[in-house]
């Protein structure tokens, strides 16, 4: 009785520091939010400014606004970010959460809005995901950035953030596409439960679906280009350092981390008690853990194993082994499944500086798909890391089409095949690892033809 007490009085503790450091209203966590005044899309729009009707500027195209607010377009979906809150599934969500109003709650508006705690007059929370939101808070270059004199580097210093910094944009974009530390910025399993739908990110594929530049001639002069080969690996790193930096504090007592961190289909599957039907665990040697273990999301890590195979051979082994040591881990002691998650998400870190500062040419370009659909077969065991990798195939022969390091028609060819590979990672329900590893297989041999 007593030790059962004693549990309960623990778990008790620990959601209430979870709700300390994770939920809204955090004063401690509130500092981190950008602190340079939010002036709202409205002071962007003006028709000699972003809200053009056609790319016609000079440099920028001019036509931002138009193109963010697009309403047939995914380019426009942070424009409705905050409006989806006040349809039939978010209202769903709010009821089953006992939440009173969702579009008003710090819990959802934090990622379905601009999460700025300082705002002027013609901010409004009906913008979604405003500029400002990606660009950072217009107070001190709002008048200098439009001038003729104006520059990156000057802007920059001004308190504008370096989007074309793949870090940079990366952290910007895994606040509301993973989550956060700062106030509301997290998709508890609780909230995935109402509800919410599963949150996939990508940083090149997802930053080409928004985006609302051209990376021409005149942009190479005043910015830097990453390229897509750079920007996605940057983007898996970050990602995977991101989810283990956030361990900590989103473990709700005996129950260990919050669901939210695992593949949902660890737990989420068909079971039968039926003998004609049996159901036993997968065994995938890239992650030794028992039979009934939930799993650690892994989509990222797989996917940073293949990076650094490539672009930091010497980090790759310490990768792959502290990998496996997480997972395992994760079955044993709080205190013991933290140090595992500190030493692999150290690694991350420095595989994040090192492809940061790397140049990614043609052939470790198709190195790369090489390692993500062949050498990374055995670890698509299940869905999640199956439909990060069919964006990873498509994001990476993108960038070497981009880079002009293969030929555009040339690439088309393959489209069929990618679409053959996103068919069958489009329903969880239906997943198939021996066809789906089969279809990357076709897209690795297509793709070797066009080296
Ligand atoms: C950590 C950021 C985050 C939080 C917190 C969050 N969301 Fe979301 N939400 C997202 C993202 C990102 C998507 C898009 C997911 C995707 O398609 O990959 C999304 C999608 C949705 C969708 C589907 C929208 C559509 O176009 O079909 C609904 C509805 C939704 N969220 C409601 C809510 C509600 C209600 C809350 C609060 C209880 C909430 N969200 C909290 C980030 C968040
Ligand atoms: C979801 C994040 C996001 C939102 C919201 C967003 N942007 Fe961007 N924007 C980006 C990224 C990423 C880039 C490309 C990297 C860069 O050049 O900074 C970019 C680039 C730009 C550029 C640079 C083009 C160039 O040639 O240098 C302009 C101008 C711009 N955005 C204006 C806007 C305006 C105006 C809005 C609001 C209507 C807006 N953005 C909303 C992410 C965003
Ligand atoms: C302040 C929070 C926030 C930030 C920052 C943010 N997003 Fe989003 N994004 C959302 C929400 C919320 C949705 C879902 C909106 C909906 O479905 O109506 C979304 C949707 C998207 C979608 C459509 C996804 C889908 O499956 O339909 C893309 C693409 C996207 N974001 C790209 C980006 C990129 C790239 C960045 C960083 C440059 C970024 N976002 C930054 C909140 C954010
Ligand atoms: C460790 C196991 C575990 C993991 C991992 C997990 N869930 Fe759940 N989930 C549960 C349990 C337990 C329930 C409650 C079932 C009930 O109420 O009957 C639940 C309920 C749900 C529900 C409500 C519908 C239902 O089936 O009961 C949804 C939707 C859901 N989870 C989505 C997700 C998503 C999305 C993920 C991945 C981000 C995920 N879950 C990861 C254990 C898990």
């Amino acid at each position: 009785m007593l030790a059962q007490g004693e549990a309960a009085g623990r778990w008790l503790g620990r959601i209430a520091m979870l709700v300390l450091l994770l939920a809204g209203g955090a004063a401690a966590a509130a500092g981190s939010h950008d602190r340079a005044l939010h002036q709202g899309v409205a002071t962007c729009a003006g028709s000699t400014c972003h809200g053009r009707q056609e790319a016609t500027g000079p440099r920028v195209r001019q036509n931002e606004v138009m193109t963010w607010s697009d309403p047939a377009s995914l380019t426009g979906v942070h424009s409705r970010a905050w409006k989806v809150l006040l349809e039939p599934r978010a209202q769903g969500i709010g009821k089953r959460l006992g939440l009173a109003n969702v579009s008003t709650n710090p819990e959802c508006i934090n990622c379905h809005g601009d999460p700025a705690p300082v705002r002027g007059p013609k901010w409004q929370q009906s913008d979604g995901v405003g500029c400002e939101a990606c660009h950072g808070g217009s107070a001190n270059w709002l008048a200098s950035h439009a001038s003729v004199k104006a520059n990156h580097a000057d802007n920059l210093a001004r308190g504008m953030w370096a989007m074309d910094n793949p870090a940079v944009r990366a952290g910007v974009c895994l606040d509301c596409h993973f989550g956060s530390d700062k106030p509301g910025q997290f998709v508890f399993h609780r909230i995935m439960a109402a509800g919410h739908p599963r949150v996939a990110f990508e940083l090149d594929l997802f930053t080409s679906l928004q985006s609302h530049h051209d990376e021409d001639a005149d942009y190479r002069a005043r910015k830097t280009v990453a390229g897509g080969v750079k920007t996605w690996a940057v983007g898996q790193a970050m990602a995977v350092e991101r989810a283990l930096g956030l361990l900590p504090a989103a473990t709700i007592g005996l129950a260990g981390p919050d669901y939210y961190f695992y593949d949902c289909r660890s737990c989420h599957r068909t079971f039968s008690d039926d003998p004609a039907t049996p159901l036993v665990a997968r065994s995938n040697a890239w992650r030794p853990i028992p039979p009934g273990q939930p799993v650690w999301n892994d989509e990222q890590m797989i996917m940073l194993v293949a990076a650094a195979r490539v672009a930091a051979p010497d980090l790759a082994r310490s990768l792959e082994s502290q990998s496996r040591a997480f997972h395992a881990a994760l079955g044993g002691d709080r205190a013991g499944a933290l140090k595992a998650a500190a030493a692999l998400k150290a690694t991350a870190g420095s595989l994040a500086k090192r492809f940061a500062a790397a140049r990614f040419d043609r052939a470790q370009g198709f190195a790369l798909i090489e390692a993500v659909l062949v050498g990374n077969a055995p670890a698509y065991t299940d869905y999640q890391g199956g439909a990060q990798a069919v964006m990873a195939a498509d994001t990476l022969l993108n960038a070497l089409v981009a880079a002009g390091q293969v030929d555009r028609a040339a690439a088309l060819a393959l489209r069929p095949d990618l679409d053959r590979a996103y068919a069958l990672a489009r329903d969880a329900n239906r997943w198939d690892a021996p066809a789906f590893r089969a279809a990357l297989g076709q897209i690795a041999s297509r793709a070797r033809a066009l080296k």
